[in-house]
């Protein structure tokens, strides 16, 4: 299983945390961008200044209403993944065909009590899907159950029609609910991580998901 860190708690200076997640073994750093339109909180600059530090493969998460402005921000940053929310998207073909045509692998996330079955005209087009076990805006919030009924049907879907999308969960992953997660591909996890030690909070998501 993959690990994303969010820097989103960091509560000291971007570099120190930055220094120390460069060093970890985690697979992606996850860049929470947020607008405060689509979420009430705007995590641009702050972004901005994780990106200035950051050595890791990038996994963007769009917490934004005008996903357009930001794939045309961040697409020079040759991301792995570039997700954006069902719940902004005006265009979705139009979005993912575009994310697809700077080479980077295109995501659609989406909220807890969001109804999948939206997602079901994409499912065929996409890289990856990333589920919310929390209510997007902040980190340090507690895991959602509903997000197992969303990993339940992805799995599902992905297996009866021969999808390829990979399956990531975000918000409130930590020791005591990464096991509940152990089916999905990748995994973000942010103030377990921050609030201790990274490599060795990291090291102990890994062994709760062998
Ligand atoms: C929430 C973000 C999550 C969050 C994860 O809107 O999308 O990535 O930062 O942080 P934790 O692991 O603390 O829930
Ligand atoms: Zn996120």
């Amino acid at each position: 299983m993959k690990i994303a860190t969010s820097v989103l708690s960091c509560s000291t200076k971007i570099e120190d945390c930055m220094t120390e997640l460069n060093q970890t073994s985690s697979n992606y750093l996850h860049l929470d961008v947020m607008d405060g339109n689509f979420v009430s909180n705007d995590t641009v600059d702050m972004m901005d200044e994780v990106l200035k530090y950051n050595q890791l493969p990038l996994d963007i998460h769009l917490m934004v209403e005008d996903v357009d402005a930001y794939i045309t921000k961040y697409q020079s940053f040759h991301p792995t993944y570039m997700t954006f929310h069902i719940e902004a998207s005006k265009e979705t073909e139009k979005v993912i065909k575009r994310v697809k045509s700077f080479g980077i692998k295109v995501g659609i996330a989406l909220n807890p009590e969001t109804e999948i079955s939206l997602l079901e005209p994409f499912l065929k087009d996409i890289d990856l899907v990333l589920v919310m076990s929390v209510t997007p805006g902040k980190g340090g919030q507690s895991f959602r159950p509903e997000a197992l009924e969303h990993i339940r049907y992805l799995i599902q879907k992905r297996e009866e029609n021969g999808y390829q999308y990979e399956i990531e969960v975000d918000g409130g992953i930590k020791e005591d609910t990464i096991s509940l997660v152990s089916n999905v591909d990748m995994v973000v996890s942010g103030s377990y991580i921050i609030n201790g030690i990274y490599e060795e909070q990291i090291q102990k998501l890994r062994e709760k998901c062998k």
